[in-house]
């Protein structure tokens, strides 16, 4: 039997009183009823230019704007590159790594060996030592291609999340797409053992570029189940949670996530 109205709203009273971290957009944060469950690990799935990295500073910006403590590992972007990208947005990071309360990090992947151990060993310490309640993995892909077999890298990712969760830090990674099953990550392994994903889609028409995002899963709450358009401008993202996606006028579309789901 389908649930009343009035049990729907309990749950979604009830997941709401839950402690939520903001993820720094308004209308996302209404997608998944307050922000992310603390203590999550979320992927944002998406193909390249999507905004994932924008997404993963702008999280990062609102922990720091709120006193929080925040760690940001880049995988491919240099460190340099990632303080201009933040700068384009007007997040002026700097100011916040020479209050020592963002710790921005590089993984050099050529030495594969240190790159494991100071993600195994040292940022365990990092979190405890800095006080961290956000992360940010810009990309997980990247760190999940160091090791060369499927197995090895099911074990890498698996073990990161599990040290990852007994820190009880909020965690953000980002994750290319699948070239050949455009719905899942790249490892496809890294949806599993998260709490939540995120799908950032791009779709085009013979109009226009439609960007969309679209809440996969969401452990442990209720949240919104279809894909909302959002737009990246020189002050960050903005989701338009109320919005349907439309393609051309009088016709609402839905994204090819929702099809596949919704039928
Ligand atoms: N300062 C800015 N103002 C407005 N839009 C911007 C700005 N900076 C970037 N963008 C837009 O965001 C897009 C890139 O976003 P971003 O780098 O976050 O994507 P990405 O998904 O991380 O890409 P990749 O997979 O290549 O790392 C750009 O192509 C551009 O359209
Ligand atoms: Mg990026």
């Amino acid at each position: 039997m389908a649930d009343s109205r009035c049990q729907i709203l309990e749950r979604l009273y009830k997941s709401k009183s839950k402690e939520r971290i903001s993820s720094g957009i308004n209308g996302l944060d209404e997608m998944l009823g307050g922000g992310f469950p603390a203590g999550h690990i979320i992927v944002a799935i998406g193909d390249t230019g999507t905004g994932k990295t924008t997404l993963a500073l702008q999280y990062i910006y609102d922990g720091l704007c709120k006193g929080e403590s925040c760690i940001y590992i880049s995988i491919e972007e240099e460190i340099e590159s990632i303080i201009s990208t933040a700068a384009s947005f007007g997040w002026d990071l700097n100011n916040y790594i020479e209050k020592k309360k963002l710790e921005l990090l590089k993984l050099d992947l050529s030495d594969i060996k240190n790159a494991a151990r100071r993600i195994k060993v040292d940022l365990p310490e990092l979190i405890k030592s800095f006080g961290a309640s956000r992360l940010v993995i810009d990309s997980i892909t990247l760190f999940s291609i160091m090791f060369d077999n499927s197995i090895e890298r099911r074990i890498r990712l698996v073990d990161l999340n599990k040290t990852i969760k007994k820190m009880g830090i909020t965690a953000l990674y980002t994750s290319e797409t699948d070239t050949k099953n455009p719905f899942h990550s790249k490892d496809g392994i890294i949806e599993y053992s998260s709490d939540g994903i995120l799908f950032l889609q791009q779709s085009e028409s013979a109009r226009n570029m439609k960007m969309m995002v679209r809440v996969i899963k969401m452990r442990r709450t209720v949240h919104d189940r279809i894909s909302r358009p959002y737009e990246i401008t020189e002050k960050g993202i903005i989701v338009y949670p109320m919005e349907m996606v439309y393609h051309s006028e009088g016709e609402d579309v839905y994204g090819e996530m929702d099809k596949k789901f919704l039928g």
